[in-house]
C-alpha cells in the first residue's frame, strides 16, 4: 500500500556539523525502503528557504524518480520535504494521479481513501477548484487550501478540514507561506514521527526512519504534528498542545538491508530459526511452561471466556486455521476463524464470553482493525498476535502478544507466518494446562519441542535449498499446482499454496486430500503436480488411498513427509524428507519448505520476488 517519507532538516544543526545529507537524498532513500509496500507510482515535493514548492512525479518505479530527480538544482538545494509511493485506487496510476497532490498553497501526500470524496469535489468545484487528477487526495488537498485561506492558521485549516473527511487517511502537507515546516495527521493509517540529530521525520512505517533514527512516535487518530526540523510539535484534535513522548525501538538497523542476501524474502526464511526460537523461548518461564506474563497476561484470563474467534487476513487467517486445530484438539476450547472482511458484516455467532485474537504481522490492515472494533463492540475480550510494535492493532487490543520477528520487508510473509503459528502453539498449551487437558510433563516436553526442536528443524531446511531447487525446477514448468493433506498438513497446505502463487504467479490450491474427489480430481492430468504432505502416520491409511487416486491420473506426485510417515518406493516420483518433530508442529516446518520452493520457482521464473505484481505489504483500505 501507499508510503509515506517526509523530512524537515534542523539547518543549524546541520550547518554545524557540515555532515547533514541532501533532503531529496533522504526522502529517495526511504521511499525505496518503503518499496515493500506495493505500489505503482511515486512523487516527491521538496520546499527551498523561500518555500518555493518543487515536485516531481513518475508513473513508474521509485528508481525512475531517482533519476528524475538527481541533478534537479532545487531538489538538491530543499530544506524540507514530503514524498510518496502509491498504490492505486481511485484513478489509474498515472503521473497526474500520482502524489503529492497540489492546490494554491498546500502540497500534500495521503495514505488511504476518503470515501466522501465524489461530495466534497463537488463542494469545492462549486468554490471553483479546478481539479487535476482522478484521487480522492486532492479534494483534501483543495479543501485545506480552502480552510487555510480563510483562517491563515494550519492547525485550524486541519482542524476544519477533518470536520468534513469521512474514511481514512494519514495526511503529510506542507504550506507555501510556511517554509522548513511539515504538518501531518491521521486517522486508521499508519504514520510515524520521529527525531534525529539532523531534524525530524515522519513515515508511514519504520524501516524507512531505521537509518536516522530508532526513538519514535505513533500519534493517535485525530492528532495533529508539526515537524519545523528542531522539534515535533503535537496538537490533540481540539488544537491544544500535547506533551508527548517518543519510545524506543530495538530493531536492529540491518534489519532493513538485505544483508548480502539476493532477495528479502531469501534473507527473511533464513531469519525463521531464531525468529521462531526468540518468540517462544521470551513465553517459557523458568519451569518450563507457556507464561504469558512478559506480555501482561494474568493466568486467569486464561480460563475466563468459552470460546475464541480469530480474526484476520490473508497467511495471518492461515496462522489461525493451524491454531485452530491445535487449541480445539489440545485444549478442547472451540474457536472460529475468520476472514476479517466478511467478520464485520457478518460476525458468527457468540458462544458464551469470547476472546477475539486478531492476527496481523502489521498490525496496520484496515479489515482486521475493523473487525477487532466489532468483536470489541460486541463485548468480546481482545488480544492481538502482532509484529510491529505500537500499531494500529496492537494499541486497539486489550492484550498485545507481540511475535518479535523484526521487520518484514518481503511482501510474502514468511517469518511473520511461523512466528504467529509459534505463538498460538503456546496458548494452544496454555489453555490445555489451564483447562486441565494436559499433564505439566506433557507441556513440558511440548514446550521444550517448540523452543528447540523446530527451530532446529527450521534450520535443516534452510541447508537444504539443492534439494529444493529440483523440485522447483520440475514445478516451474507447470501451470497448476495441487497440495492435498489431512488435518494439520492440510492447514498447513493452504498457506504452501498461497505462497506458490503469489510469488510465482503460477494457480495452486490446497485441498484437504478427501475432498479432491469432489469435483477437483477432474483438472489432475498426466504431470500435473500434485504435492502430498503427509507428516502424521495416524493419517497414513487414508492418505495412501488418496494418493493413488491422484497417481491413477498419472500425475506428478511429490511426497512431503516426516520420517516415520510410510513412504514405499511406488507411493510418489520424488519426496522431501522433513526433519522429525512432533505431529502438531509439522505445519510451522513444513511451511518453510514451501517457502523455499516458492522462492526458488519465483526466482527461476525471473519473478520480482520481494515485489509481487499487485500485491501490496501493509493492506490499509477495506
Ligand atoms: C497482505 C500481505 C499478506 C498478509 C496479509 C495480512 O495481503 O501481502 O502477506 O498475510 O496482508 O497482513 P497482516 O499484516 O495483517 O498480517
Amino acid at each position: 500500500m501507499c508510503g509515506i517519507v517526509g523530512f524537515s532538516g534542523n539547518q543549524s544543526a546541520r550547518e554545524k556539523t557540515g555532515s547533514g545529507k541532501k533532503v531529496r537524498d533522504i526522502l529517495i532513500e526511504g521511499l525505496y525502503s518503503l518499496e515493500y509496500r506495493g505500489y505503482d507510482s511515486a512523487g516527491i515535493a521538496v520546499t527551498d528557504e523561500k518555500g518555493k514548492i518543487t515536485v516531481v512525479k513518475s508513473s513508474g518505479r521509485v528508481e525512475e524518480l531517482d533519476h528524475m530527480t538527481e541533478k534537479n538544482e532545487k531538489m538538491n538545494s530543499g530544506i524540507c520535504g514530503i514524498a510518496h509511493t502509491r498504490w492505486a485506487t481511485h484513478g489509474r496510476p498515472t503521473t497526474a494521479n500520482a502524489h503529492p497532490h497540489s492546490s494554491e498553497k498546500v502540497t500534500i501526500v495521503h495514505n488511504g481513501i476518503i470515501d466522501n470524496y465524489v461530495d466534497l469535489k463537488k463542494m469545492l468545484e462549486g468554490d471553483g477548484y479546478v481539479f487535476l487528477s482522478e484521487t480522492d487526495t486532492e479534494t483534501v488537498c483543495h479543501l485545506i487550501d480552502r480552510e487555510y485561506k480563510k483562517t491563515s492558521d494550519p492547525i485550524e485549516a486541519i482542524r476544519n478540514s477533518l470536520d468534513y473527511l469521512k474514511g481514512s487517511y494519514a495526511l503529510a502537507i506542507m504550506f507555501n507561506d510556511r517554509p522548513g515546516e511539515i504538518w501531518a495527521t491521521r486517522k486508521d493509517n499508519p504514520l510515524i514521527v520521529a527525531k534525529g540529530e539532523d531534524g525530524c521525520y515522519l513515515a508511514s512505517d519504520i524501516p524507512a526512519l531505521l537509518h536516522h533514527t530508532r526513538d519514535i512516535y505513533r500519534p493517535a487518530d485525530g492528532e495533529i504534528l508539526c515537524l519545523n526540523g528542531e522539534k515535533v510539535v503535537l496538537f490533540d484534535r481540539e488544537g491544544r498542545e500535547k506533551n508527548f513522548e517518543f519510545s524506543h525501538i530495538d530493531w536492529n538497523v540491518n534489519a532493513a538491508d538485505k544483508e548480502g542476501f539476493p532477495h528479502f524474502m531469501l534473507k527473511e526464511i533464513f531469519e525463521e530459526p531464531d525468529a521462531v526460537r526468540r518468540c517462544v523461548s521470551h513465553r517459557i518461564g523458568e519451569d518450563g511452561l507457556p507464561d504469558f506474563s512478559v506480555d501482561g497476561i494474568p493466568d486467569e484470563m486464561w480460563n475466563s471466556f468459552d470460546s475464541i474467534q480469530i480474526i484476520s487476513c490473508g497467511s495471518a487467517t492461515h496462522a489461525g486455521y493451524v491454531g485452530r486445530y491445535l487449541i480445539e484438539a489440545l485444549a478442547d476450547v472451540p474457536v472460529t476463524v475468520n476472514t476479517a472482511s466478511e467478520y464485520r458484516y457478518m460476525p458468527p455467532a457468540f458462544v458464551g464470553k469470547t476472546l477475539a485474537i486478531a492476527i496481523s504481522q502489521s498490525g496496520e490492515t484496515a479489515d482486521t482493525l475493523a473487525a477487532l472494533r466489532k468483536a470489541k463492540e460486541k463485548g468480546c475480550t481482545s488480544a492481538g498476535i502482532i509484529n510491529v510494535f505500537g500499531s494500529a492493532i496492537a494499541r486497539e487490543s486489550d492484550y498485545v502478544m507481540y511475535t518479535n520477528a523484526g521487520p518484514e520487508i518481503a511482501v510474502a510473509t514468511t517469518k511473520g507466518y511461523t512466528t504467529q503459528v509459534a505463538v498460538l502453539s503456546l496458548i494452544a498449551c496454555k489453555l490445555a494446562l489451564a483447562r486441565g487437558r494436559m499433564t505439566k510433563e506433557e507441556a513440558l516436553s511440548y514446550c521444550d519441542s517448540l523452543k528447540n526442536a523446530v527451530p532446529d528443524a527450521i534450520g535443516n531446511i534452510t541447508e537444504r535449498r539443492d534439494e529444493i531447487k529440483k523440485a522447483a525446477m520440475r514445478i516451474s514448468k507447470q501451470h497448476d499446482v495441487y497440495f492435498i493433506g489431512r488435518g494439520p498438513d492440510y492447514y498447513a497446505g493452504i498457506e504452501c499454496s498461497l505462497k506458490l502463487k503469489e510469488i510465482s504467479y503460477i494457480h495452486s490450491e490446497a485441498y484437504a486430500a478427501g475432498e479432491l474427489k469432489h469435483g477437483t480430481l477432474a483438472l489432475i492430468e498426466k504431470d500435473t503436480p500434485v504435492i502430498a504432505l503427509c507428516t502424521d502416520g495416524m493419517y497414513y491409511e487414508k492418505m495412501n488411498g488418496n494418493i493413488r487416486e491422484v497417481r491413477a491420473r498419472d500425475c506428478y506426485l511429490l511426497l512431503v513427509h516426516s520420517p516415520s510417515f510410510p513412504h514405499p518406493e511406488e507411493f510418489s516420483d520424488d519426496r522431501f524428507e522433513l526433519p522429525e518433530v512432533p505431529a502438531v508442529f509439522t505445519p510451522i516446518v513444513s511451511v518453510v519448505f514451501a517457502q523455499l520452493l516458492a522462492y526458488e520457482t519465483a526466482v527461476m521464473l525471473g519473478c520480482d520476488v520481494d515485489h509481487p505484481r499487485n500485491l501490496a505489504k501493509s493492506v490499509t483500505v477495506e
